[in-house]
């Protein structure tokens, strides 16, 4: 896949096969965030791989959409700091990681972990560090039902589909 395909075709994934994760495709993803650009090189991430399906049920429990962790083959935990850029490079990160395992066709979906009482306790995170982001990655389940929670995706989402260029691209000035 070339990739301006790679980045357009890229959806949420949120039901996953129960196939594992070959180990090379896992590394990927994680060298695919290693090599993420950062403000002066700071690199200023971990990583926390999570496999136990424990572990991603009770970090599915950390968000109000978080549910499809539980099903995940693997879960990868932004680690940021809490200030600054934290969001900018926790988005940078997951969407590099998020194309290298599509690349391999493996899918994957953010999940926000809300309640951060709930995600510092389970992944036992130091004071000075932040975690806002988990990314559940598996192979996209063929018979998808297509539902966040439960419920039907346009229930949940601002809308379905992307919005037109011409309602978000603005030149020189914003009128
Ligand atoms: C900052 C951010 C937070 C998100 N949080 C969640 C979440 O908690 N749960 C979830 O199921 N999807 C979450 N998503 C995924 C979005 O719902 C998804 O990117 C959007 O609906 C577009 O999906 P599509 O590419 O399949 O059209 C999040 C995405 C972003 C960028």
């Amino acid at each position: 896949m070339d990739a301006y395909r790679n980045i357009t075709s890229l959806r949420a994934i949120r039901h996953f096969t129960d196939q594992p994760l070959p180990p090379d495709s896992l590394r990927r993803i994680l060298e695919a965030g290693r090599w993420t650009g950062s403000a002066k090189n700071t690199q200023p991430w971990h990583f926390i791989v999570v496999q136990d399906r424990h572990n991603l049920n009770q970090l599915a429990a950390c968000g109000r959409y978080a549910s499809h962790l539980r099903g995940a083959a693997v879960g990868v935990v932004i680690v940021t700091e809490p200030d600054g850029f934290g969001g900018f490079d926790a988005g940078r990160v997951s969407q590099n990681m998020m194309l290298a395992a599509w690349a391999d066709g493996i899918g994957s979906c953010i999940a926000t972990l809300h309640d951060q009482l709930c995600a510092r306790t389970i992944l036992g995170l130091p004071a000075e560090k932040a975690a806002w982001t988990a990314i559940s990655f598996g192979y996209p389940d063929p018979d998808d039902p297509q539902t966040i929670e439960g419920q039907p995706r346009q229930q949940v989402l601002a809308r379905l589909g992307r919005r037109d260029l011409d309602e978000i691209v603005h030149w020189e000035k914003w009128t």
